[in-house]
């Protein structure tokens, strides 16, 4: 093991984006606006390089997702590659196109658990925000197969201020449907979510209903599900850890194949993001300058060397600062003592009465 190795510490977690392609066109898509066409996708032989080569670097966990992963025909291949590695695996899914045959192949290559995404409990508001008509019915079908597969299940909720008033009511509903967990996560602004930002994001009134609500169900269902409430980075005056600090706990491999420390690193634009087809995820792991660029301390601004809490949070969130201020080294400026945090204060201001319409998220090219 080299100097290198002993030092930084394997990835926990790998976001294997086998897909752009999708059914849904959520206007808060955490894909980038550029999306990869079908036919620059890995092939299944590239995915599995990838795969076995997560697992010898000490990779615990593989989150196979998309776009729709369940687009992919090969995913049952790749889920039992993933299991023979020893890797724990997850499928993060809209559901709609899951049919009993197709869970059933999952099961028997060894998928551990299902993340089963829904837009709102109300049918029509949840298929205005996915822009697929029917596709309710679809999920709630394709949560009724997973409970009896005996699958562990997850429900996932994107909140935003067009659905942020039924926070109670997605706990209820992910009880209902027998989920162990359920994640209520207010939608983050990168991406598909930045460009729909004035239509998404909720107010601060808002904000607080949802969060008592969330506490009120925590009450309601105590011990028969678990809550994970993440809130909006807008309404915050202290950094979150975006992804455990960058390149310290996950990998993201685009559909085709470019390693990411996150998902929307590639609007960094100033960074050569390398690919597992010319690098092994080892060499890009320890050795590639996007993945050195902001990990650990050292690059940070004064301001934030100073801080008590950098190892707790890390600086931030890289692509935020980015947003926000164009440059992706700056203090996050979620943080009340940024230069930039008025910045923030500001697109609080805009709230528009009348949220405008969505930019629909696009498909992506053959
Ligand atoms: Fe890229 Fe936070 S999303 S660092």
């Amino acid at each position: 093991m080299n100097t290198l190795s002993c030092v930084v510490s394997p990835p926990l977690g790998l976001l294997a984006e086998l897909t752009h392609r999708c059914p849904l066109q959520c206007p808060y898509c955490s894909n980038p606006l550029v999306l990869d066409a079908a036919s620059a996708e890995l092939d299944t032989d590239g995915w599995k390089r990838v795969l076995s080569q997560a697992a010898d670097l000490g990779v615990l966990q593989v989150h196979f997702s998309g776009g729709e992963p369940m687009s992919r025909r090969d995913l049952e291949v790749l889920v039992r590659h993933a299991t023979q590695a020893q890797l724990y695996t997850n499928l993060i899914t809209s559901g709609v196109t899951l049919t009993e045959a197709r869970l059933a192949g999952l099961v028997a290559a060894g998928l551990e658990h299902i993340q089963l995404s829904f837009q709102d409990v109300e049918t029509a508001n949840a298929e205005r925000i996915g822009g697929l008509k029917g596709a309710q019915s679809r999920k709630l079908r394709a949560a009724r197969l997973i409970r009896e597969a005996d699958v562990a299940l997850t429900i996932n909720f994107v909140v935003h201020r067009q659905n942020v008033a039924q926070v109670g009511q997605m706990v209820d509903l992910a009880v209902e449907i027998g989920a162990r967990r359920v994640e209520i996560a207010h939608t983050q602004y990168y991406g598909w979510g930045l460009l729909n930002r004035a239509s998404l994001l909720p107010d601060l009134g808002d904000l607080h209903v949802a969060t008592s609500d969330v506490e009120a169900a925590r009450e309601r269902h105590a011990g028969r599900i678990a809550i994970d409430y993440i809130t909006p980075d807008y309404h915050a005056y202290r950094p979150k850890a975006c992804m455990g600090g960058w390149a310290r706990r996950f990998i993201n491999i685009s559909p085709a194949g470019r390693a990411l420390p996150c998902h929307a690193a590639e609007t960094i634009q100033t960074l050569d993001y390398p690919s597992v087809r010319d690098m092994s995820l080892e060499d890009i792991w320890l050795r590639s300058e996007a993945f050195n660029r902001f990990r650990g301390t050292d690059w940070m601004p004064t301001l934030c060397q100073g801080c008590a809490l950098k190892e707790r949070d890390w600086g931030g969130c890289r692509c935020q600062a980015l947003a926000l201020t164009g440059d992706a080294s700056a203090t996050d400026p979620v943080c009340e003592l940024s230069t930039h945090h008025h910045l923030l204060r500001a697109v609080l201001q805009e709230h528009p009465r009348i949220p405008p319409p969505f930019a629909y998220r696009a498909s992506p090219r053959r």
